[in-house]
Order: structure tokens, then C-alpha cells, then sequence
């Protein structure tokens, strides 16, 4: 059994194992199409509305002040050294399914399971978290047009026992909510529209998904330069503070809460890897548009959040939308609207790279035999795996109507965190477990870079609060207990070990 639960698929079998579908996917995507996926990825809900929250810290949270440029830095920092060692697995395994591929590799199948399981919580959970903070900046933008969306309609269960109505001073939302059967009926309507309309995309096709993406990602990028360009005129040194302790109020443990939080800001680089199977030459393309993007969005990052918390007090910046709100706040009120606009544009490219990637987990999971078949279903005109595209769509959608952001980005980081951790101890065992195996793409002190990686991941997730570990082992047991059910006896390794 413990030999069973550690069978491993090596890159011949995972080869054979695409040979064998029926309709295959199609390489379409090219080094712009890669970075523009990346890019896409990781600019969103991050940057435009948790990086508030990590400087002037939420409900439980410690925030980092005037030092979560620095925050932002040790992030941006343990991502790149995650990020080489997916480039160098990408390079070895140019496959369907990223970490969930590799781990399959490097330590065998129920690893391989729990890290598609991580993967889970990265792409499907992260855009509940994406569609949220969508949600919260169309409403804004709505309200610029005047238009009033009541409570209820707009909000979550959790929100909506703290908050008033919108413009009331008394009444409550759950007070001003309809009642079905004495329930008050509390929805995110426009997280739950947003993640629809999304889905048709995606089952449309992936290069027509990816040029929507570009364009996308060439508006978003316009409208953070625009933030850096307006913004740097309104600083204000003294908002820096004049020593260690102004700059970090709360010390290092509170620019490490805000790392742990704004981790959510980085991922999304490794979503590239996803689109191995349709990317044209992806040994060497798919390093590439990994580490391009990681390296613009770190230098992006740093230099807006030294902006931002130098044109107004960080404590202030504890609002749905500190970007805009800090526009706002030194009179530029048009720049504030556009960038509330940008950011609208944003998440809706945040949405459609990681709608594109947990499909592909999902197919790469069920043509291995540990999900079923259903799930591996291509389109036979549109070449897209519409099944698992429509599943993840429909079940995204459903819970970005009642979850709080908060939880779900927490949720979406510690899954990650874990991912990476696998992926950059993975890369390592590779290195002893096959040797010869061509690496185009070979990272140099691998020793130095897959153990820091694994340290300084594992340093983050441990300064997420407790809850979301807890909540985190829950999925796991959950995860685990689906695989005992059905993968381990329906693995296709399985059967071919056994020579059927
Ligand atoms: N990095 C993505 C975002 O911040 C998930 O929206």
C-alpha cells in the first residue's frame, strides 16, 4: 500500500499519456502571449485592494505601515527564488498540470494529489478572493455614474452582519435584505456575473482568451504607471516616518503579517507553467515568461507602495480601495476614478488566467485516472477543456457570492505557499533521482536556491493566522479522503503497474 501510495509517473509516461487523448490541446501561445499570462495573473486584487489592508492592518491583523514596500520586497524575493525552481521543472516537464505534474515526478502520486489539491485552492479559491474585490471596485465605479446597488446585492453574509446599508446610518444590510422563508438574502451579485461571464470566455477558446488577456494587461499596466506618475507629485517624506520604528510600526512581525498577506499580490507567475501543452518551443519560453514578469511586477509593486504610503498616513489606508482613496485623498479625482476603472479592468484579467489554469489541473488529474473522465473532456471545435472549465466556473462563482475576501485570499496563499514549497524541494530530488533527464532551463547553487525557497515559503505561510491553517487542514482531510475513494483505486499508474 505505502509502495502504492508513492508510485511515481515519469516524463515517458506522462508523454505517452497525451499521445493517448483523443483530441489534444493545441500550441498557440508564443513568449508575449506567456508574460502577458503571467502579468495578467499577478496584477489584481492584490496590489489594488489588500496592500491597504497589510499597511494599516485589518480586524486581526498587525499591520506593516510605512514598511510594506519592504514587505512587498522579502515577498517579491521568496517568489523569485520559487519562481526558478518552476522555471527549471517547466523546462524538464513541459506538460499540462505545472506542480501537480511535477510533484507526480519527483515524489509520487499521493503528493502529487495533495498538490493538486493545493492547486485547488490557489486558482479556484484565489478567484473567489479576485471576484470580490472585482465586486467591490465595480460597485465604486457604479456609484461614480450613480448607481446605487443596495447591500444585499453586493456584499457577503460575514460583511453583511458588520456593515450599515449603503448610505444609512442605522440600518444594517441583513435589516434592509429580503427575507425568503425568515432568511435574509444576502448575495454578491457581480462576483458571482463576473466569474460567469468568464467561463463562456474560456470555453471559447484559449488563444482567443489570451489575446482578450493581452489587451487586458496593456490597459492595467497604463493605469499603474498612471498611479506612479500622478502619485509621485503628493509625497510626503514625513509619511515614511524618520526611523526603524515610524517606518515599521509594528516591527518585523508586522512587515512579515503584511507579507504573509500581500503574497496574495505575487501569485500567478506560476500559472504560465500551466499552459506548457500550448505553448509553442515551452522549454525555453515558458523560464522565459516566468521570470520576465515576476521581475517587472516586483519592481512595480515596491515602487508603488513606497508612493502610496508616502501620499497619505498608513493608517488611513484600511479602505476597499487604497489606491484610488489615496488619489482621492490629495484632490485627483479624476486619476482616482480611472484607476478604480483600471482596477475593475485588472481583475477581470486576474479571473481569466486563473479560470484558464485549474481546468488544466483538472485535466491533467483526470487523464492520469485520478479525477474522472468527464473532467479531461475537450472541445472538440474549440479545443478547450470545457468540462472541468465549466465545473470550476459554476463552483467558483457559487462561493464568490458568500464568501468574505479576506478568508479566501488567506485560504488561496497557504495553498500556494505549500506548492511552492513542494515544487522547490521537487526540483532538488530531481536533480538526484534523475540526473540526465535534459534541463534547458538549470538553475545555478540549486542547493542555496531550492532550500531558501523552501525555507523562506514555509516562513510566510507560518506567519498566516491560525484560523487559516485550521481552515487548511480541514481541505486537506476533505482532499485526502476523495482520494482514498476514488484516485487510488482508479489511477491509470495503477493500472499499468499492474499491467492492464
Ligand atoms: N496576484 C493576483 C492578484 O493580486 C492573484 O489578484
Amino acid at each position: 500500500m505505502l509502495k502504492d501510495l508513492f508510485r511515481k509517473k515519469n516524463l515517458a509516461q506522462h508523454l505517452a499519456s497525451i499521445d493517448r487523448q483523443d483530441h489534444k490541446l493545441v500550441r498557440k501561445l508564443n513568449w508575449l502571449d506567456l508574460t502577458a499570462l503571467g502579468i495578467g495573473a499577478i496584477i489584481g486584487t492584490g496590489i489594488f485592494v489588500l496592500t491597504g489592508t497589510a499597511a494599516a492592518g485589518g480586524a486581526n491583523h498587525i499591520g506593516a505601515g510605512p514598511a510594506l514596500s519592504l514587505s512587498f520586497l522579502i515577498t517579491g524575493f521568496a517568489c523569485a527564488l520559487a519562481a526558478f525552481c518552476y522555471a527549471e521543472f517547466a523546462s524538464m516537464m513541459p506538460i499540462s498540470g505545472s506542480a501537480y505534474t511535477y510533484s507526480y515526478a519527483a515524489f509520487g502520486e499521493i503528493i502529487a494529489w495533495i498538490m493538486g489539491w493545493c492547486l485547488v485552492l490557489e486558482y479556484a479559491i484565489g478567484n473567489i478572493a479576485v471576484a470580490i474585490g472585482w465586486s467591490g471596485y465595480f460597485v465604486d465605479l457604479l456609484r461614480g455614474f450613480n448607481i446605487h446597488l443596495p447591500g444585499w446585492m453586493v456584499t457577503d453574509y460575514v460583511t453583511a452582519f458588520t456593515r450599515l446599508e449603503y448610505g444609512s446610518t442605522t440600518t444594517t444590510i441583513i435589516q434592509a435584505a429580503p427575507h425568503l422563508f425568515g432568511i435574509p438574502v444576502v448575495i454578491n451579485f457581480p462576483a458571482v456575473l463576473i466569474n460567469l461571464l468568464v467561463t463562456v470566455v474560456l470555453v471559447y477558446g484559449i488563444k482567443e482568451s489570451s489575446r482578450v488577456n493581452i489587451f487586458f494587461v496593456a490597459l492595467k499596466l497604463l493605469m499603474v504607471f498612471l498611479f506612479i506618475f500622478v502619485g509621485i507629485a503628493y509625497v510626503k517624506p514625513e509619511h515614511w516616518g524618520h526611523d526603524w520604528n515610524t517606518f515599521a510600526p509594528n516591527g518585523f512581525n508586522g512587515v512579515m503579517t503584511g507579507a504573509a498577506l500581500i503574497f496574495f499580490a505575487y501569485i500567478g507567475f506560476d500559472a504560465i507553467s500551466t499552459a506548457s501543452e500550448e505553448t509553442i518551443n515551452p522549454e525555453k519560453e515558458i523560464p522565459r515568461g516566468i521570470i520576465t514578469s515576476l521581475i517587472a511586477v516586483t519592481i512595480l509593486y515596491v515602487v508603488v507602495t513606497v508612493i502610496l504610503t508616502g501620499m497619505v498616513d498608513y493608517r488611513t489606508l484600511n479602505v476597499p480601495e487604497p489606491v484610488s482613496f489615496a488619489l482621492r485623498s490629495v484632490g485627483a479625482d479624476t486619476v482616482a476614478g480611472l484607476i478604480s476603472a483600471g482596477a475593475v479592468i485588472s481583475m477581470t484579467s486576474v479571473l481569466i488566467v486563473f479560470g484558464l489554469g485549474q481546468p488544466r489541473i483538472f485535466y491533467a488529474m483526470s487523464r492520469d485516472g485520478l479525477l474522472p473522465k468527464f473532467m479531461g473532456k475537450i472541445h472538440p471545435r474549440h479545443k478547450t477543456p470545457y468540462v472541468a472549465t465549466i465545473v470550476t466556473g459554476v463552483f467558483v462563482a457559487f462561493f464568490s457570492g458568500f464568501v468574505d475576501i479576506g478568508q479566501a485570499a488567506e485560504l488561496t496563499n497557504i495553498g500556494t505557499l505549500i506548492a511552492f514549497i513542494l515544487v522547490s524541494i521537487g526540483v532538488l530530488v530531481k536533480r538526484y533521482t534523475d540526473p540526465n533527464l535534459p534541463r534547458p532551463f538549470r538553475v545555478k547553487g540549486i542547493h542555496f536556491v531550492a532550500i531558501s525557497s523552501a525555507l523562506c515559503s514555509g516562513y510566510i505561510a507560518y506567519s498566516l493566522p491560525s484560523i487559516t491553517w485550521k481552515m487548511f487542514w480541514i481541505w486537506l482531510i476533505i482532499g485526502l479522503a476523495l482520494y482514498f475513494s476514488y484516485g487510488y483505486r482508479k489511477s491509470r499508474l495503477k493500472a499499468e503497474n499492474e499491467g492492464k
